[in-house]
């Protein structure tokens, strides 16, 4: 099983593009389905996550090729209406392929996505909402069979959470239904505007994306679209963060700074210079940083749970006590322990962690137990004394391209092993 080995204490200098965000990839992928033709996606990331959507997508019978940055999908014909249970379990987020693949074939099935190392994952306000527009769901023996008499309809939806996915999936179920939806208490990440812009320009009427209310009034047919994917704000969270960690000095460019504003606060509150351009930030850091005396992840436009692992593994050497408060998922401090042989003091409780900061870190091995929770020991182990190795890599791939090569050419002392 491949680990990094970091030599820590390298300053982190130099300017560095960010790569397009998984989380607006992904469902984007899945809405290429619903126009018949074909689609082109520039700046979609090399993850394993984006090359599982790929094999559904080719498992559909979409043709999906890579050249560089760009995936091209072929719609014209689809071969499949069901995603074999190997296939959604390779990622939990494929859950979002429910609502396109019923939008364009009125039936689909697919296994339950199951939980995952931060949470259960549920999907009731999916399925709530899927249910309103008509689809008729048996949910037995972990799959969810799904099908509609003629078109989804047109309703009212209103989540009790603005949830990401069960606003995505609404979305790509109601474009070419009968009738207006529309969705209240909505998500309003970027990635949802992302995703709006696409189906827009595919031929859909979505109004009011990224804000709290969505209307959208179904259309006949949809047509592919060529777009391209909006940086992803957690990579570039975590890049900041290794400077912020290394007194160091980055430039980000492909970055939209008013997508990074609740991250960007905490970064000055520590103590960083933050200079933002059009589409880049530069971050200097201080020689300690300070503490921030609360930091709540919240849906967005608040902080966002995505951050709040490295932006804690950048807190355990700043001088002070931090509070975190983890809003969004149940399970989300597994990579407390792994701070902690790093050198880190925390102590957690429930929902809330308390960061006492701590002079240095020092070398250990830890182990990557979920996506973020890796990218904060990444983090950790730019500061910390000696030789650091961080093991469990597939759960890092899944979520930033080329973290490796990107950290060397800020200055880091990173080899994959
Ligand atoms: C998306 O997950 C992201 N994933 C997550 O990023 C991100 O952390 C999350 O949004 C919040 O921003 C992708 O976009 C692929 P939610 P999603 O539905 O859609 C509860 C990463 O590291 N909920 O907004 O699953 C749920 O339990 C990943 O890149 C229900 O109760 O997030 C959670 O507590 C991790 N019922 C909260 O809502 C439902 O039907 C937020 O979930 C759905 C969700």
């Amino acid at each position: 099983m491949s680990k990094y080995v970091l030599q820590g204490g390298r300053k982190l200098r130099g300017e560095l593009a960010v790569h397009g965000a998984k989380n607006a990839a992904l469902p984007l992928l899945a809405a290429t389905i619903l126009g018949a033709g074909e689609s082109v996606l520039h700046g979609c990331p090399h993850l394993s996550d984006v090359d599982a959507a790929i094999r559904i997508l080719d498992y559909l019978g979409c043709g999906a090729r890579r050249e560089g940055d760009t995936v091209i999908v072929d719609t014209l014909n689809l071969t499949h209406f069901d995603v074999p249970e190997e296939l959604m379990r390779e990622m939990r987020s494929s859950i979002v392929f429910l609502g396109a693949i019923v939008s364009r074939l009125g039936k689909t099935r697919l296994s339950f996505p199951g939980g995952c190392e931060i949470g259960t994952r549920p999907i009731d306000l999916h399925l709530m909402a899927l249910r309103a527009l008509g689809l008729q769901i048996k949910d037995e023996h972990g799959y969810l069979d799904c099908s509609v008499d003629g078109r989804l309809k047109g309703a009212p939806v209103t989540f009790s959470f603005p949830s990401v996915g069960a606003t995505e999936n609404t979305m790509l179920a109601a474009v070419m239904a009968e009738g207006v939806t529309t969705i209240t208490n909505a998500a309003r990440e970027p990635e949802i505007i992302d995703l709006a812009q696409f189906l827009n320009k595919c031929g859909a009427r979505i109004s009011g994306a990224g804000e709290g209310t969505i209307v959208i009034e179904g259309v006949e047919r949809l047509h592919g679209a060529e777009h391209t994917v909006i940086p992803d704000r957690i990579a570039a969270t975590t890049y900041l963060c290794g400077g912020a960690v290394t007194q160091g000095d980055i430039l980000l460019t492909n970055v939209v700074p008013a997508q990074l504003a609740s991250v960007l606060t905490v970064f000055e509150q520590a103590g960083c210079d933050v200079r933002v351009r059009e589409n880049a930030v530069r971050l200097l850091a201080p020689k300690r940083l300070r503490a921030v005396d609360a930091i709540r992840t919240m849906p967005y436009p608040g902080f966002p749970t995505d951050a709040q692992a490295p932006i804690m593994a950048m807190l355990t050497l700043a001088e002070g006590s931090s509070m975190f408060v983890e809003n969004i998922f149940e399970s989300r401090y597994k990579h407390v322990p792994e701070l902690i042989r790093l050198g880190a003091n925390i102590k957690t409780e429930g929902r809330v962690a308390i960061v006492e900061g701590v002079p240095k870190l020092t070398s250990a091995k830890v182990s990557a137990t979920d996506l973020r929770g890796g990218a904060a020991l990444v983090v950790a182990g730019l500061a910390a004394e000696g030789e650091t190795q961080v093991d469990g890599l597939r759960h890092i791939d899944r979520g930033y391209d080329g973290l490796e090569e990107n950290l060397i050419k800020l200055g880091a002392a990173i080899r994959r092993k």
